[in-house]
């Protein structure tokens, strides 16, 4: 059942995700959709929603049984999220439901709905008896932002918990959905050839970048006042560097997982100097894919005097000794170069080269690059010889990439979430206290930003503002251009 159900993310992702596991066989017979809103819609309306979205964003083709089938279990509530009757009406209907189709009493209730409203629709189930039944399952699932800074979090914890168990509640971060993501501890666990270079000895930095062309759309409402930090660094950015720098879990579940990754998330340390490790910046009007963009501040419904991010880097260190002293760069921004997210972690520079210096001067360092999005796949960067009478030796690349190496499609990252989340499976789910720790990572950088000055502008469809690359040229470095 899934609260603000005309809105986009349900529209582009949930309704085309459950279709999608339909199709593939892998839901019960029982299955049914509930969509809840305000909008004057009747059940008609609801299916004729779900029938455009499957035939917009579905992943697999449309086939009319599956769709019949899913048809038959779709009701629509219309209703405020203070109205009791709409809860009323939710009950009767799930009850309904429940007899017609034979869903065993089990629902998953998905709070696609700005933070502010959790508190009363949680409260509204527990109210109107759906939060718990005896015998089935109930299960609350979140979409971030979950809340927009560590005392907001723990007050919407604290509401969410009185009602639904911890083991019932799944925090949806989408990163985790992905295949690639899925991949890191495949790469650094199932194999040997990583795991002994994988700490200072060897690496120098580690590089996580999450860049993206597209503007702020649509969503001026949800994206002011939050920024590119709070919107993508507090949750994705944060849950690639616990996979890529966490130990080995003891297994392959949750609870091993989660131990893990607070572990690390807990001894992430900001540097001293916050003006001289982040960055913030803007976008402003530039070119981009060959048309013009217009800044930040000229987009529909932002205040012109916005002092939103839509661009931040930050520099973090791990207080550990796998990581003591390795410096993990992360950085997200709107309108850059191109679409792309990577987590490159760079290795330090050979101690010694017996090859003339001038014939090697131009040669990177060795760097392990895993293509989260959109060419997914590895990449090992490193020197070799280039062919011919002199030793001369220059970067080259191996590469592993999905489309070549595999005829198995990836999911779409909320097929797999949902799934996971009927199965009760809470593997690919942050726990309460990741979410918690993240904010106590960002907290302090967003202070620092909100007490001293302005975003730094960069052009549209650049890679950012220039300050950003002096950030990492005091260190000696430089971003990576994927
Ligand atoms: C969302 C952010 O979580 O992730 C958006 O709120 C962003 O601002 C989106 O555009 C990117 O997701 P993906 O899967 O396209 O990288």
């Amino acid at each position: 059942m899934i609260f603000g159900v005309t809105g986009d993310l349900s529209r582009k992702k949930l309704m085309p995700a459950v279709y999608d596991l339909a199709n593939r066989g892998l839901l019960p017979p029982g299955f049914s959709l509930i969509g809840f809103a305000r909008r004057e819609w009747q059940d008609e309306d609801f299916a004729q929603e779900v029938y455009e979205a499957v035939k917009e964003h579905a992943r697999t083709p449309f086939r009319e049984e599956v769709w019949q089938q899913l048809n038959q279990g779709m009701r629509f509530v219309q209703g405020d999220f203070d109205d009791d009757d709409a809860f009323e009406t939710l009950k009767k209907t799930i009850t309904e439901l429940d007899q017609a189709q034979g869903t065993g009493g089990n629902f998953a209730f998905y709070l696609s709905v700005p933070p502010k409203f959790f508190p009363k629709v949680v409260q509204q189930l527990k109210k109107h008896g759906l939060a718990e039944k005896e015998g089935s399952w109930r299960r609350a699932v979140i979409e971030k932002p979950f809340g927009h800074d560590l005392a907001s979090a723990k007050e919407l914890n604290q509401v969410v918990h009185e009602v639904f168990p911890s083991n019932e509640v799944f925090r949806i971060d989408h990163y985790l959905g992905k295949e690639t993501v899925q991949n890191i501890l495949a790469l650094r666990f199932a194999n040997t050839l990583f795991e002994p270079i994988w700490n200072r000895s060897y690496v120098d930095h580690v590089q996580i970048t999450m860049a993206e062309d597209i503007g702020i759309g649509g969503r001026a409402g949800y994206y002011d006042g939050i920024g590119a930090a709070r919107d993508v660094i507090q949750n994705h950015l944060l849950q690639l560097l616990a996979l890529t720098a966490m130990e080995e879990p003891a297994s392959f579940d949750a609870d091993a997982l989660a131990a893990e990754k607070v572990k690390v998330l807990g001894a992430v340390r900001l540097p001293a100097d916050l003006g001289e490790t982040t960055v913030r910046g803007q976008y402003a009007a530039g070119w981009q894919g060959g048309e013009k963009a217009v800044g930040y501040l000229q987009e529909e419904g932002i205040d012109p005097s916005s002092k939103t991010d839509t661009y931040a880097a930050i520099k973090l260190g791990i207080d550990n000794r796998r990581w003591a002293g390795v410096p993990f760069y992360l950085r997200t921004g709107k309108r850059l170069g191109r679409r792309v997210t990577e987590i490159a972690v760079v290795f330090q520079r050979a101690p010694h080269s017996p090859f003339d210096h001038t014939a090697t001067e131009e040669l990177g360092q060795n760097a392990l690059v895993i293509r989260v999005q959109p060419d997914e796949g590895v990449t090992l960067r490193f020197g070799s010889k280039v062919p011919g009478t002199s030793m001369e030796v220059r970067d080259v690349s191996m590469d592993f990439a999905y489309g070549e190496s595999f005829t198995e499609s990836s999911p779409e990252a909320y097929e797999r979430l949902i799934l996971d989340v009927l199965l009760g499976d809470s593997n690919l789910f942050p726990r309460v206290e990741e979410v918690e720790l993240s904010w106590k990572i960002l907290d302090p950088i967003e202070a620092f930003w909100e007490k001293n000055g302005k975003p730094a502008q960069y052009a549209s469809g650049t890679w950012g503002p220039i300050e950003a690359d002096e950030m990492l040229a005091r260190d000696g470095r430089s971003w990576r251009r994927p």
